[in-house]
């Protein structure tokens, strides 16, 4: 990698403008080519990462507020990640684990059993991507229920499958045109910021969480007929929003009630990203089945659905995916989780209420931000017209991200208006404090005009 090293090797330097030579002219080729439903919002081209700081293909220097998409727990290239990827390339790339055995399969399902939240035996399947997870999750709930009907939430992503496609409830261009969808029931999520109710930790709960009882079960979807509840501990592509602990405590009691299993969807806040290996342990709730995905391997490939043993009860032939559980992901994921246990997680306690701490104040300081959450390295936080109206601007937020760009920040988007910050969790606090400094910086432009 080109990057000196001098001391701000660990910070952006921007050596060309943006995009520079090389990247335009990939973007071009790009553009041509690739599909058009991907959503690129600014054009940086990938060169080489390290770490949290990313170098796109002319040499320009950014710190990657992303990591990748959520993804890449261990930053870039993590050496003992790459070494174990390497290790394990070198003996066998693929002997399908759904008509074979490999040892390490076996002992990363044996780990994940062990740290999952909830008592007794669990049972892994593993995938390759987070719809993939949400897929596993949905054919279990219904093939051990012998139910078919879902309640899942509005903002709430699963992926993009058709199963999974159905329970998302995030933006109207991801279902448009694909129809017809699994039968889902969308109700609420606690938004506490934008909660209709007055925003009371103690009592929103039931506002938001009790019209699955008092409504749907007595109006539209007998309780008898439901699966599974579908929900992420707390919701990432719409807005990163964190409820109340009531909230999952009440889907809880609801689900035990009438026979119904929690699924709790971590592909994104999982695996380190709140400071705990999932986040539901922040609200004191085990759900019947997990599915994981992004963290796991920091940035190969590979999900995991993870169920009581009684609920994956399917027989041979029921489920199988021929790439699934790939040996060499499989080793980045060991090695994902040993780093986790060691250093990362209480990283991302540390550096995530260092930053949290630092905005915190943002909605006192900077009139377009309307709202400061997260846990971890799990912060969102939203732009608003004003205070008074919380009407919301998704125009000053993509701007933001533009400008953040520009200063060697690579920030992305939430809901309809928010910023997410989910930083790689190797992230230092001088990393931190620049993020902050240039995104403080950016709302300053944004306030002057
Ligand atoms: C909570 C959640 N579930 C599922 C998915 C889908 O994962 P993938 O894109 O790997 O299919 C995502 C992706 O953003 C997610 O955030």
């Amino acid at each position: 990698m080109s990057m000196q090293t001098s001391v701000d090797r660990l910070l952006p330097n921007l050596v060309t403008p943006l995009p520079g030579p090389k990247a335009r002219s990939i973007i071009e080729r790009d553009t041509k080519i690739m599909s058009p439903s991907y959503t690129r919002g600014y054009p940086f081209v990938m060169g080489r990462g390290e770490g949290a700081i990313v170098e796109d293909v002319d040499g320009n220097r950014f710190l990657d507020f992303n990591a990748g998409i959520a993804v890449v727990a261990a930053g870039h290239a993590h050496p003992r990640i790459v070494a174990a990827i390497q290790r394990q390339a070198a003996q066998f790339l693929h002997m399908s684990g759904t008509d074979f055995y490999y040892e390490n399969m076996v002992r990363l399902a044996e780990k994940l059993a062990t740290l999952v939240p909830g008592d007794g035996p669990q049972r892994v399947y593993f995938g390759n991507s987070g719809t993939e997870a949400i897929e596993a999750a949905i054919k279990m709930a219904r093939y051990h229920s012998g139910r078919d009907q879902f309640i899942a939430f509005f903002g709430g992503f699963h992926g993009r499958t058709m199963g999974a496609l159905s329970l998302t409830g995030s933006k109207a261009v991801q279902r448009k045109g694909f129809g017809p969808m699994l039968p889902v029931q969308h109700v609420t999520y606690a938004y506490c910021y934008r909660c209709a109710y007055g925003q009371h930790p103690d009592t929103c709960h039931v506002e938001c969480v009790k019209v699955i009882e008092d409504r749907l079960f007595k109006t539209i979807l007998p309780a008898e007929e439901v699966a599974a509840i579908v929900v992420e501990p707390i919701q990432g592509e719409g807005g990163y929003l964190v409820p109340p602990p009531k909230f999952h405590e009440e889907l809880r009691r609801i689900a035990d009630k009438y026979g119904i299993l929690l699924i709790h969807d971590e592909v994104q806040s999982g695996m380190g990203r709140t400071g705990r290996m999932f986040a539901s342990e922040h609200f004191g709730v085990a759900p019947d089945i997990v599915t994981i995905a992004k963290g796991i391997a920091s940035g190969l490939p590979l999900a995991a659905t993870v169920a009581r043993a009684d609920i994956m009860d399917w027989k041979p032939g029921a489920h199988a995916s021929t790439f699934g559980g790939n040996p060499v992901a499989v080793e980045a994921a060991l090695a994902t989780i040993e780093l986790l246990e060691e250093d990362l997680l209480s990283n991302a306690t540390e550096i995530g209420a260092h930053i949290l701490g630092r905005i915190q104040s943002w909605p006192q300081r900077f009139r377009y931000v309307g709202d400061v959450r997260g846990i971890g390295l799990m912060i969102g936080f939203e732009l608003v017209k004003d205070q008074e109206s919380k009407e919301r601007a998704p125009e000053l937020r993509n701007q933001l991200v533009h400008l953040a760009f520009e200063r060697g920040l690579l920030i992305l988007g939430c809901g309809q208006n928010s910023i997410r910050l989910c930083p790689p969790l190797v992230i230092t606090k001088d990393q931190a404090d620049f993020a902050i400094d240039t995104l403080e910086q950016c709302l300053d432009v944004i306030s002057a005009t």
